[in-house]
């Protein structure tokens, strides 16, 4: 049983998943409507700010377009508390056997995060076939994930960790890469600086990469 359908067509519709990490709650609304304007409808607020739960239920109930998700989730209370946010997907940059339990009865979709092809296969194991691949840039990159290709052609990848405009269109050439996650497109000075037409910018280059695709 495929455990990641109902985030297939989420991570598919977008070439570019902003990883952001949001101080300032004020922000979020605001900072979605440029992303979704910009084209990259699909947003991860990571819970690493005490802001981020806040920034979802705003973003979920105030936005329309965009599909909010949690990105950080270390635990079972997190993966909880973010879809009762409002958290349309989950992320999580690895995975353990408290999380991948809690996932069972999870009420929306799960991206887990892999690093090594024996995470990636236990994660195949409990039947998720689309799966985060971090810290992509440190662990191996591009050559990493074409080696992981050969062996998991069924298994694709979020890779998140170290992309950039310079090297995203390279890692969306993979066959076994679905979309890429980074924050470059919401730099923390211009969420700061409520520069949103400098983001909706960087969202708009971005989404041109789903020529890459
Ligand atoms: C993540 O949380 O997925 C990554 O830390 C984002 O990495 P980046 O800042 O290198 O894009």
């Amino acid at each position: 049983m495929s455990r990641s359908e109902a985030l297939d067509p989420i991570v598919s519709s977008v070439p570019v998943i902003p990883v952001v990490v949001l101080e300032d709650p004020a922000a979020a609304v605001p900072l979605a409507r440029a992303l979704v304007a910009g084209g990259l409808s699909v947003i991860e607020i990571t819970l690493r700010t005490g802001a981020a739960l806040h920034a979802i239920e705003a973003i979920a109930s105030e936005v329309p377009g965009a599909i909010v998700g949690a990105g950080t989730v270390l635990s079972k209370g997190q993966l909880v508390s973010s879809a009762r946010a409002g958290a349309q997907f989950i992320v999580t940059p690895g995975t353990n056997d408290d999380l991948l339990k809690a996932a069972e009865d999870s009420p929306v979709p799960i991206m887990p995060g892999a690093a090594t092809a024996t995470e990636v296969m236990t994660l195949m194991d409990a039947g998720y076939t689309i799966q985060k691949f971090f810290p992509a840039g440190p662990a191996g990159g591009i050559p990493y994930l074409k080696a992981l290709a050969a062996p998991l052609p069924a298994i694709r990848f979020c890779p998140t960790g170290g992309i950039d405009a310079g090297n995203a269109a390279d890692y969306l050439a993979l066959s076994n890469v679905i979309c890429v996650g980074g924050s470059w497109v919401v730099p923390a000075d211009a969420i700061a600086a409520g520069d949103w037409s400098r983001i909706e910018g960087l969202a708009r280059q971005a989404m041109a990469l789903k020529g890459a695709l």
